[in-house]
């Protein structure tokens, strides 16, 4: 059977819940000082830069900046193993971040990137992911705003791949008929 993207998360949904995340994410900052919004790469890539315009909107002041962090290979389960591909390089030392994945899955990513970003000297951070699977989880993290929350399906789509391919999607779909 070859692989099917049955769609499950619409382009108006994604974009309608970033504009309310945006508007609960302005709440968590000191309005004052810069934001440093790191997101990484790939998959946090549509997901950041369509949160970034809505925060925006809100008057928020934001420096951009992304990480790789590799924790899956080409197939659909995570190695648990997490290394720094491409570290950031804004000065973080004393600074207010928000951190965006894509999805909050195992946990080992969002985990890693923390520590990372806190021993770069980051004072505050909130972080905020797109999809969340809260029955993968194999350390105890949460992520402090989550767009959706989703069973245990492997999803494609808006950034998110199988493989590299169909990050190109404007929606999330459930990718069927791979292992
Ligand atoms: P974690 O370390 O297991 O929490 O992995 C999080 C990362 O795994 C995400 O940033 C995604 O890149 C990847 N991932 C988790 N679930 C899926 C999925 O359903 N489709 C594609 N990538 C996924
Ligand atoms: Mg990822």
């Amino acid at each position: 059977m070859s692989p099917v993207v049955r769609p499950f998360i619409s382009e108006e949904s994604i974009q309608e819940r970033l504009q309310e995340m945006a508007l609960k994410l302005k709440g968590r900052f000191d309005l004052e000082q810069r934001v440093v919004v790191i997101g990484l790469l790939k998959g946090a890539a549509f997901f950041m830069t369509d949160l970034v315009r809505a925060l925006a909107r809100h008057g928020l002041k934001l420096d951009l900046d992304y990480m790789s962090l590799s924790s899956y290979g080409s197939g659909t389960s995570s190695s648990g193993v997490v290394k720094v591909r491409l570290d950031c390089r804004e000065d973080l030392e004393g600074a207010q971040v928000l951190l965006l994945d894509d999805i909050l899955d195992t946990g080992n990513t969002l985990t890693f990137a923390l520590d990372h970003l806190k021993s770069r000297g980051a004072e505050k951070m909130v972080t905020a992911v797109l999809l969340d699977k809260p029955d993968r989880r194999q350390v105890s993290v949460t992520a402090d705003m989550v767009g959706f929350t989703i069973p245990n399906h492997f999803v494609v789509g808006y950034g998110i791949d199988y493989a590299e391919h169909y990050r190109e999607l404007p929606y999330v779909g459930i990718l069927e008929g791979v292992q």
